[in-house]
């Protein structure tokens, strides 16, 4: 029992800002960010644009071209960390934005950076029972809300944006969401994690140390687990924090820069909807094409950690 992807979408907010913005505004230069993190410019949300509006652009478009309604989805999981309301969950305002008619599941997955392959895994166990036909997995963040532009060392890392993908039930195991492994170790609570103020409280060079280890282990325990090396990987996406991190990662685990795919030049660190944009723009671009084999891993706050192979 699997799934197959039949459609994907993403949302961009109209507004970039780029190192150079941020050079105007505080104590940083564009070659210091580029240098330490390959961040280029970021999308920020206009102040009226919430985290579900930005989830049902890209669920909209997901839905289109799989050429579906809102309807024929059985069930919506959204990965955020950054929803403006405590509830109800992003999942249910884009049903009620989409226009739903019928009566259908949705909630949200909070696992930080690592949210969209947390989301991933509760898709993979729906359809290894065969419970739900069609499933919609977005990725969603507004990390701009949580900006302090009083703190360079946080403020320049992160943007907004949303990707969705909509997986279809599957007789086949070797497409769509073939594995997953999700982690989380609470004892690093310190290293990431929000304040009650609603800022990002980081030790940007412990977080470091740990996702050059965490993340090439989990996309390495992926790759042991479905007896598979590199070499039969097509494109490996991990998630878009900082240039080194990703580097260092991939050739940890014996990937040729040509299959990195990133996306920090463009859109720094979109936490939980880093992987889905990175997905979607590669797909737009034709960059990944259809029945390639992607590994995705991804650590976030908590510490959260984990991987995802999945067949386009
Ligand atoms: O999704 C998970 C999210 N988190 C991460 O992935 C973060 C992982 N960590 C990192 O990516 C890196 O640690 C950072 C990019 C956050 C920082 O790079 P670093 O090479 O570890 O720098 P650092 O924190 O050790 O800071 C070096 C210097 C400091 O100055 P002093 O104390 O050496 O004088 C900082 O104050 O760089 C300074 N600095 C900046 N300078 C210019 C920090 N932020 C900036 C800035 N512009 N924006």
């Amino acid at each position: 029992m699997g799934s197959r992807l039949v459609g994907y979408g993403s949302y961009l907010p109209e507004k970039i800002m780029t190192n150079q913005d941020f050079e105007k505004i505080m104590d940083t230069t564009d070659e210091w960010i580029v240098q330490r993190t390959g961040m280029r410019e970021r999308h920020f949300a206009a102040e009226n644009e919430t985290v579900a509006d930005m989830a049902t652009i890209a669920a909209q478009r997901a839905l289109t071209a799989a050429g579906l309604t809102v309807d024929d989805i059985d069930m919506v999981i959204v990965a955020t960390t950054s929803p403006e309301l405590d509830f109800p969950s992003v999942g249910v305002q884009v049903l009620g934005q989409l226009g739903a008619t019928r009566d259908q599941p949705a909630f949200d997955v909070r696992g930080a950076c690592t949210g969209y392959i947390y989301g991933l895994h509760c898709a993979r166990a729906f359809f290894s029972t065969a419970m739900h036909r069609r499933i919609m997995i977005i990725g969603v963040e507004k990390m701009s809300r949580f900006l302090d532009m009083n703190d360079r060392s946080t403020a320049v890392l992160f943007g907004d944006g949303a990707g969705a993908l909509i997986f279809e039930h599957s007789t086949s195991s070797y497409s769509g969401i073939i594995d997953t492994v999700v982690m989380a170790d609470g004892k690093c609570f310190d290293m990431l994690h929000g304040s009650p103020d609603h800022k990002i409280i980081m030790n940007g060079p412990e977080t470091y140390k740990k996702a050059v280890t965490l993340m090439p282990g989990a996309a390495q325990y992926i790759m042991d687990h479905a007896g598979i090396t590199a070499e039969n990987v097509d494109w490996i996406i991990p998630h878009q924090a900082n240039l080194r991190i990703i580097q260092s990662g991939a050739s940890r685990l014996g990937f040729p820069l040509e299959k990195i795919l990133v996306t920090v030049d463009k859109h720094a660190n979109t936490s939980g909807a880093s992987g889905v944009l990175a997905m979607a723009y590669g797909m737009d671009n034709g960059i990944i094409k259809q029945g390639q084999l992607i590994l995705y891993p991804a650590f976030g706050s908590g510490l959260t950690w984990g991987a995802s192979l999945i067949r386009v």
